[in-house]
C-alpha cells in the first residue's frame, strides 16, 4: 500500500469488456479498451488504497500496485467481484456484456450447410446492480458508469435510480466522442442529484478527478 489518505480503505474495480463465448472460436463482447478502468484501479492504489481490479480481456497492462483479477465472462466477473468482498468502494467501469449465448457450443460452428445458426441468448447478472443491493456486504459507496451515446445525463439519471448505485458517471460514447479506444473522455458526474459536468479530459485525468471525489467522500481530504 502506498502512503496516502486512502491507506487502510479497500476498493473493488471492474475494467474492461467482458466475452460470451458462442463457441470455442467466437464470442460476443463490447467495445472497451479498458483504459478508463485500469487508470481508475492505478490512481485509488496511489492514494493507497488497497485495489483489486477484475478485467476482462484487454491489452492494457496490470497498473502497478493493484491485486489483479483476469477474467473472461460476466458470470466470470461477477464470481471474483464477491469474492474480493468486503470493500469500501466498488467503481464498475468495466463494459459488461448484457446478453450471452444460452447454451455454449462445445465444437465450432459449422459454415458450410447453407443453414443460419439461431442463437438464443440469455440475459447476464447485472454485477453494479448486485453490488448496489442493501446488505451487510454492500460497499459503503458504490459507482457505476453509463456509456450512453445520446441524452447522456437523462440515460445516466434514470441507470442510477435504476441500479441503486451512489454516484454515477455519466459517459458520452457516441462514434464522434471517439471514448472507446481513445485516450480521452467526456463525462459528468452525477452524485444523488447533484451533477457536476466535467470538461473533456484525459482518461487519467478523469481517474484522478474521481479518485480525489472518492477520497474526499470517504475520508474528508479536501483534495478535490
Ligand atoms: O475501456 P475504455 O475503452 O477506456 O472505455 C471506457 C468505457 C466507455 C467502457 C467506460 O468509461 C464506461 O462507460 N463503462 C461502462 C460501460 C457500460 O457497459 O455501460 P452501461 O451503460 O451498459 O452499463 C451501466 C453500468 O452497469 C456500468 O457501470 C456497467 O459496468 C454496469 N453493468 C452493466 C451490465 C451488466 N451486466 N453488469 C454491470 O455491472
Amino acid at each position: 500500500e502506498a502512503p496516502g489518505p486512502l491507506r487502510g480503505w479497500r476498493a473493488l474495480v471492474t475494467s474492461g469488456p467482458t466475452h460470451e463465448p458462442i463457441d470455442p472460436v467466437r464470442y460476443i463482447a463490447n467495445r472497451s479498451s479498458g483504459k478508463q478502468g485500469h487508470a481508475i484501479a492505478g490512481a485509488l492504489a496511489r492514494l493507497g488504497a488497497s485495489v483489486t481490479l477484475v478485467s476482462g480481456p484487454t491489452r492494457e497492462p496490470d497498473p502497478d500496485g493493484v491485486a489483479m483479477v483476469h477474467v473472461e465472462s460476466a458470470r466470470d466477473m461477477l464470481a471474483a467481484c464477491q469474492d474480493a468482498l468486503p470493500v469500501d468502494v466498488a467503481v464498475c467501469a468495466a463494459a459488461v456484456a448484457d446478453w450471452r449465448v444460452r447454451a455454449m457450443s462445445s465444437q465450432k460452428l459449422k459454415k458450410e450447410g447453407g443453414q443460419l445458426p439461431a442463437l438464443e441468448l440469455a440475459e447476464n447478472p447485472d454485477i453494479l446492480a448486485t453490488l448496489s443491493r442493501p446488505g451487510r456486504m454492500r460497499p459503503g459507496l458504490v459507482v457505476g458508469f453509463a456509456a450512453e451515446t445520446e441524452k447522456v445525463v437523462a440515460h445516466a439519471r434514470a441507470k442510477l435510480a435504476r441500479k441503486g448505485c451512489d454516484w454515477i458517471v455519466a459517459n458520452d460514447v457516441s462514434p464522434s466522442s471517439g471514448t472507446f479506444g481513445g485516450t480521452s473522455n467526456t463525462v459528468h458526474l452525477l452524485r444523488g442529484d447533484t451533477l457536476e459536468d466535467w470538461p473533456p479530459l484525459s482518461k487519467e485525468e478523469v481517474a484522478q478527478r474521481l479518485a480525489a471525489a472518492i477520497a474526499d467522500h470517504l475520508v474528508g481530504t479536501g483534495a478535490e
